[in-house]
């Protein structure tokens, strides 16, 4: 049963949380003493600490030590900055390795990985998951019922995979769950082709590039055991921490789109979702712009994963990162920017990695707050402080909601299968492209969205978006009709729905359970060379659409059964004939998108229908292309955040609105003026005090005494 975060996160007041990952462990308690004065001094109010400390905190088998610990706790305590309490096992001691050889990894080659790096333990062996569980067992028997320990944050972004017998042992039995039989799983997995078909389970082994690479079904379910796996080891630490602390609510750090490990899974077992943002922001490949809306994506993700509810940004860089190829440091702004960019998308906190820069290490060139030799006189920690000021100025919107009207599918599996197969344009697969490409046609319009799983319940959108939902699950199409029989729009691209759940092409081809929905067939899929266009000409129902637009890389040739022709073709042999359509049911509409069509062409159809759908965007009138407007909402109380990401100042006129600056920028009787980089968060219409309404966190005192 998840705990209700709001009873416990923030103070009666509301706060923002603002903090770093901390690793005391690797300083001297005078280094420590002068952190929490500099955390003192740039508005820090929670660290998470612990997190690479087992060797720190357990020295050798069952030998503890917790006073060093206790000392860092305490010092945090009497400097009133509150406690994400990690678990480490993302990072074991060599001792614990040498001794119980089983917990690390075994790599697809069949090799034991050695001692060294981090996640590099087996999910499945019980000496890992029992020395895990004692240390968590410990910490909440020390601190879980201090007040000041906010939340448990289990270990570190999980992921990775191991082929040991141990695992190989677990993924047969998970098979044997979920298919009850060989004959189903071989069904399941089409072995008959070139002859697989196993006749004893002990048969089936993971994937391997010196095995079975190309198995689809085995590849999916490979990758489905590794989350499950990953779940249950989580749950086992979670279970741990429950012995002695049955109150204080539980997170992990996820990693976004990260595809290693299905985050929906992971996040369904959380009390509050967070995450690590890295964006590459001032790359000069891309656009900012584009960089900007992707992070949206990624945060949006994040708090649908979370059912709506506010997220953590558990970790972001404040100024560079050090494991790209090239690292540029944020520019003087972007940082204030990003970092209430993720509040705008429905964070409640922003914190970093990491507080202060190590000396040694791969990470020692990774932007911190603190960096080597300059403490608080840098720009950097300039700008942290600046931001931890006008944080605390944001308080009365902790646990403030997103609404919103429109949702796109991101599914795991849906993508593993797609990313799988063998087909057309395996050179161009685009999965994530496709999904960015419509949410960027939301984002410019300043149109909040969630970011859905296929089990996700849509009843209460307007718009639902399907990029490439290649895999259609049980009782999907049956979902998505009620859903536009009930008045909701559905729109699929090319490439949808061939395959179900076991990634077995449907009996009757591509679409065959949508069919009827969509009243069109698609016949054949014409292969675009590199940079061939085919004209997109729409029909006079989408007459508002009226630029040079193309499909490229893949045209699927269609034939209508009812469904009304919105576009064509306007070249190549198939010249004339259906790319978009839409099919009335009921109260709505289910639309079928043939073709990759260019960014301008999903542009303008996504402003030509939220128009049609009456979608809220967040600022009453057009912005300039770049400028982002976010809301989130208190009881009566409207909060807009306005994001400026071009390197020009921009004019936002008011519309009419009545609004109040929450930090201090000036605004004239029609508009407000942000600078290049500039953000600012204004109060929209009620600009009295907020009501303490029953969304309003209460102490968190409250819940452990
Ligand atoms: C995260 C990780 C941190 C740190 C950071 C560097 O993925 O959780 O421990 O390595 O990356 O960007
Ligand atoms: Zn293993």
């Amino acid at each position: 049963m998840p705990i209700d975060i709001t009873r416990t996160l923030w103070s009666p007041q509301g706060r923002i949380l603002h903090g770093a990952d901390y690793c005391p462990e690797q300083w001297s308690p005078d280094v420590w003493r002068e952190d929490i004065a500099l955390m003192q001094q740039c508005g820090v109010n929670v660290v998470s600490i612990g997190m690479f400390a087992w060797s720190f905190l357990e020295t050798d088998d069952e030998k503890y030590d917790f006073g060093w610990f206790d000392e860092v706790v305490g010092l945090l305590t009497r400097a009133e900055i509150s406690i994400f309490m990690a678990t480490p096992s993302g990072a074991r001691p060599a001792w614990l390795a040498q001794r119980y050889p089983e917990v690390l990894r075994v790599n697809k080659n069949g090799q034991r990985n050695g001692f060294g790096f981090r996640h590099n333990h087996c999910m499945t062996s019980p000496q890992y998951r029992r020395k895990v569980a004692a240390i968590n067992e410990q910490l909440a028997r020390r601190y879980g019922h201090l007040d000041q320990v906010l939340l448990w944050h289990v270990s570190n972004e999980y992921c990775g995979e191991c082929f040991c017998d141990l695992c190989k042992a677990a993924f047969r039995e998970w098979l044997q769950r979920r298919y009850g039989s060989l004959e189903a799983l071989n069904k399941a997995w089409w072995t008959a082709f070139w002859s697989h078909v196993y006749t004893d389970w002990s048969q089936v082994e993971p994937p391997t590039p010196h095995g079975e690479p190309q198995l689809h079904g085995l590849n999916l379910d490979w990758k489905r055991f590794t989350t499950a796996q990953t779940v249950d080891f989580m749950q086992a630490e979670i279970a741990a921490l429950r012995l002695c602390d049955q109150t204080t609510p539980v997170t992990t750090n996820t990693m976004g789109i990260f595809d290693g490990v299905d985050s929906s899974k992971i996040c369904a077992e959380l009390d509050v979702v967070s995450w690590d943002a890295y964006p590459r922001w001032h790359d000069d490949a891309k656009d900012e712009v584009l960089v900007a809306s992707r992070t949206g994506f990624w945060h949006d993700l994040n708090r649908s994963l979370g059912g709506g509810k506010p997220f953590l940004l558990m970790e972001s860089t404040p100024s560079i990162l050090n494991w790209q190829e090239v690292n540029r440091p944020k520019q003087p702004g972007m940082h204030r920017l990003s970092s209430l960019q993720a509040v705008a998308h429905g964070a409640d906190s922003v914190q970093y990695f990491q507080w202060r820069a190590s000396r040694g290490g791969p990470e020692k060139f990774h932007g911190a707050v603190v960096n080597h030799g300059h403490t608080a006189n840098s720009r950097v920690f300039r700008e942290v402080a600046e931001l931890g000021q006008t944080l605390a100025g944001l308080g009365e919107l902790s646990g403030a909601t997103t609404p919103v009207e429109a949702a796109i599918y991101f599914d795991w599996d849906n993508r593993w299968a797609y990313e799988d197969n063998q087909s057309l344009r395996n050179d161009r697969k685009g999965y994530i492209e496709e999904i960015e490409t419509w949410y960027h046609a939301l984002w410019r319009q300043s149109i909040a969205t969630d970011l859905i799983v296929e089990e996700a319940p849509i009843d209460g959108y307007k718009l639902v978006i399907a990029p490439l939902l290649y895999m259609l699950k049980d009782g999907v199409a049956e979902r998505m009709t009620r859903f536009v029989e009930g008045g909701g729009c559905l729109l699929f691209t090319y490439g949808s729905g061939w395959v179900n759940d076991s990634d077995l092409i449907f009996e009757g081809g591509q679409l065959a359970p949508l069919r009827e929905l969509l009243g069109i067939r698609v016949l054949e899929t014409f292969v675009h060379r590199d940079h061939e266009r085919v004209a997109i000409v729409p029909e006079r129902a989408l007459s508002a659409l009226s630029g040079d637009y193309a499909s490229v890389d893949l045209s699927e040739l269609i034939e209508v059964e009812g469904a009304e022709v919105l576009a064509r073709y306007g070249s190549q042999y198939f010249s004339g004939t259906p790319c978009l359509t839409r099919n009335r049911v009921g109260r709505g509409a289910a639309m079928y998108s043939g073709c990759r069509a260019e960014a301008a062409f999903v542009n303008d159809l996504v402003a030509d229908l939220s128009e049609s759908l009456g979608l809220a965007t967040c600022w009453p009138c057009a912005l300039p292309e770049g400028v982002h407007a976010r809301q989130r909402v208190n009881g009566d109380h409207r909060y807009v955040f306005l994001m400026n990401f071009t390197h020009h100042t921009q004019a936002i006129p008011l519309a009419g609105q009545e609004v109040a600056s929450l930090d201090g920028v000036s605004v004239s009787d029609e508009s407000l003026s942000l600078k290049p980089l500039g953000v600012t968060v204004v109060k929209v219409g009620h600009t009295g005090e907020p009501k303490p309404a029953a969304a309003m966190p209460r102490p968190l005192v409250s819940t452990k005494s």
